[in-house]
C-alpha cells in the first residue's frame, strides 16, 4: 500500500522543473500564478512599509499591572489595542475596532482571565430577526445553535406593534416571560377548561406551562416582551400554531371536530401568520372574559404576576428584586431577579448553587467574570441586548462598567431565588481558616461581612488609579504613541509573572 501512494502523487503532479515562467501579460492575469511562487527563491520582493507606526492612545488602566484588570473603556478610543499592562502587543489590523470597543476585555483581557470558557455572551443583535407580517412586529432569538453552552434556558425577544398579535399557539417548553416595553392583553386556557385573561404592563411577568395555549395582543401601545423557555434547544419557528392544526387536519376531520360544514374551512390560511396585524382589543377587558363552566383559572394558579408593581429591595450598590414560585407559584421552575447597579457598583461574586443562570442587559453597561473549575476564566462585556449565560455553580460577578445604570435581569430554572455569595461565606468563615488561606492582612479579615451584599457600592472603575503617577501613565493617557517600542520600554515587567 505505502508504495502506491508516492506514485500516484508523482503522476498527478506537474513537472515543476521544466515549466515556463507564464509570459507577463497587459491583459487580465490568469486566476493563478505560476509554480515559481513556491518557497524561497532570491527574487521575492517583501513590503517596505513598518508596522511600527502604528498611531494609538492607551486608556486609563491599560498600562497598570495586567492582574489588576481595571475595566478599559475604549468606547472614545480611534484604534484600541490588545495590551495590558506588559503583555500583548498592536494589531495592524484586519479587526472590526467597533466591536473591539465594546468588548475591551476580549481584546486586553485582565491577566486573571485564564483558558477558555464556554461562551457567556450573545447579542441579540446578531440574531437574525423574524419579520412579522404586514408591519406587525419581530422576534429575535438565542439558543444553543448560537450559544452552545446555555444548554438549560433559551430566550427570544418579541415586538408586536399596536393591536398585532403573536398567533394563538403553545409548546413543549414551559414559556415565562417579562414585558419591557409597552402593554399587551394574554389569555389562556388550562387542561381543566379554565380560563385566564389579564392585561400586563412593562416590568410584569407572566408564565404559560408546557403545553398551554395562549394568545398574546399588543394593546395600543404596542408591546416588546423577553421570552425564556426552560429548553436550551427551544425555537421559534418549531412551535404549534392555530394555523398549522387547522393546516394540516384532513378538512373532513376538521368538519367532523367542530360539527361544521368542510365549507365553513374554505378560507384558513395555508401555514403560520406568526406576527400579525389585528384588530384593537377592547379596552373592557371583561368584553374578552369568555365564562366557562369550569370556571378562571384560580388565584394561586394564574399565569401573571405584576412584578412592576413589587417595590424594589434597597441595598448599598442599587437594588434587587425578586420573582419566584414562593409568590409566582404557577412558574414553578422559573425564579428570577431583576437587578439594578449603580454606575461603580457591582453585582457581588456569587453562584447559584441548583441551576445555570440565563441573563439579559436591559439598560446601561457591565462586564462579569465566568469561572469554570478550576482555573478557567473569561471576562465578558454586556450592552442592552446582550444575553449573558453562567452555568450552575460557576462563579460570576457583574461590574456596571459604564456611567448610568445598569439593569438586568437574572433567571434560574429553581423553585426557589438563591445564590452563594463569595463574601457571606467568607465573612461567615473562622477568620484563622480565611487568613491561612488567603494570606490577607487581618485589617482585611476584620473586614469582611457575613452578610449577603446583593450588590456592592462601589467607584467607577476604568483604572483603578494604580497607574497613575508612574512614567507609563503619563504616555498613556496624554500621548499618541508613535512606536510599539516606546509602549514596551516603559513598562516594566511585573515581577515574577
Ligand atoms: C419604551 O419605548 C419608548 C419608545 O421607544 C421609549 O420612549 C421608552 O423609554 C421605552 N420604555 C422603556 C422602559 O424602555
Ligand atoms: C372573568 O370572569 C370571571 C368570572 O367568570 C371572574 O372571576 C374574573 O375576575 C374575570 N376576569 C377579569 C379579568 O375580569
Amino acid at each position: 500500500m505505502k508504495s502506491i501512494l508516492p506514485l500516484t502523487l508523482l503522476t498527478l503532479l506537474p513537472s515543476v522543473h521544466g515549466a515556463p515562467a507564464l509570459p507577463k501579460r497587459q491583459g487580465n492575469p490568469p486566476l493563478r500564478g505560476s509554480e515559481d511562487l513556491l518557497g524561497y527563491s532570491p527574487g521575492n520582493t517583501l513590503t517596505g512599509q513598518t508596522t511600527e507606526d502604528i498611531e494609538y492612545t492607551l486608556v486609563p488602566g491599560q498600562t497598570e499591572d495586567a492582574d489588576i484588570g481595571s475595566y478599559l473603556d475604549f468606547s472614545n478610543t480611534e484604534n484600541p489595542q490588545p495590551i495590558r499592562g506588559t503583555l500583548g502587543g498592536t494589531d495592524p489590523g484586519p479587526r472590526n475596532a467597533e466591536l473591539d470597543r465594546q468588548n475591551s476585555d476580549k481584546l486586553a483581557p485582565p491577566g486573571t482571565d485564564h483558558g477558555q470558557t464556554i461562551n457567556a455572551n450573545w447579542p441579540m443583535s446578531l440574531s437574525k430577526a423574524k419579520l412579522g407580517l404586514d408591519g406587525a412586529g419581530w422576534s429575535r432569538q438565542e439558543n444553543v445553535v448560537v450559544m452552545p453552552g446555555a444548554t438549560k434556558m433559551a430566550g427570544v425577544d418579541m415586538r408586536l406593534e399596536a393591536n398585532a398579535y403573536r398567533e394563538l399557539h403553545w409548546h413543549v417548553a414551559g414559556e415565562w416571560s417579562l414585558v419591557l416595553n409597552g402593554s399587551a392583553r394574554i389569555q389562556a386556557i388550562n387542561e381543566d377548561g379554565q380560563t385566564f385573561i389579564d392585561d400586563v404592563t412593562e416590568g410584569d411577568v407572566w408564565f404559560f406551562p408546557p403545553g398551554v395555549p395562549h394568545s398574546i395582543q399588543a394593546l395600543d401601545v404596542g408591546v416588546e416582551f423577553m421570552l425564556v423557555f426552560d429548553d436550551g434547544s427551544f425555537s421559534e419557528d418549531n412551535t404549534f400554531l392555530a394555523t398549522e392544526i387547522f393546516a394540516h387536519n384532513p378538512k373532513s376531520v376538521l368538519s367532523k371536530n367542530f360539527d361544521l360544514p368542510i365549507s365553513a374551512f374554505d378560507d384558513i390560511p395555508d401555514g403560520e401568520l406568526f406576527i400579525f396585524p389585528g384588530t384593537a382589543a377592547p379596552t373592557d377587558i371583561e368584553q374578552q372574559n369568555v365564562s366557562t363552566t369550569a370556571g378562571p383559572i384560580p388565584r394561586e394558579q394564574t399565569y401573571s404576576y405584576h412584578f412592576s408593581e413589587q417595590p424594589a429591595h434597597e441595598v448599598a450598590g442599587g437594588s434587587v428584586k425578586i420573582v419566584d414560585p414562593l409568590t409566582f407559584p404557577i412558574a414553578n421552575n422559573f425564579a428570577a431577579a431583576v437587578v439594578t447597579v449603580h454606575p461603580g457598583a457591582m453585582r457581588e461574586v456569587h453562584w447559584h448553587p441548583s441551576s445555570d443562570e440565563w441573563s439579559f442587559f436591559i439598560r446601561g453597561q457591565g462586564r462579569a467574570t465566568l469561572l469554570e473549575a478550576p482555573n478557567i476564566a473569561t471576562t465578558f462585556d454586556y450592552h442592552p441586548g446582550d444575553v449573558a449565560y453562567f452555568p450552575q455553580s460557576r462563579s460570576h460577578y457583574i461590574e456596571n462598567t459604564g456611567d448610568e445604570d445598569l439593569v438586568f435581569l437574572e433567571v434560574l430554572q429553581a423553585d426557589h431565588f438563591s445564590d452563594i455569595s463569595l463574601g457571606q461565606w467568607l465573612g461567615s468563615t473562622s477568620k484563622q481558616i480565611v487568613g491561612d488561606t488567603l494570606r490577607l492582612p487581618q485589617s482585611a479579615l476584620d473586614h469582611l461581612k457575613s452578610d449577603k451584599q446583593y450588590v456592592v457600592a462601589g467607584s467607577t472603575n476604568s483604572g483603578t488609579g494604580a497607574d497613575t503617577g508612574s512614567s507609563s501613565s503619563s504616555v498613556a493617557t496624554s500621548t499618541t504613541l508613535a512606536t510599539t517600542s516606546t509602549i514596551i520600554s516603559t513598562s516594566t515587567p511585573t515581577p515574577g509573572r
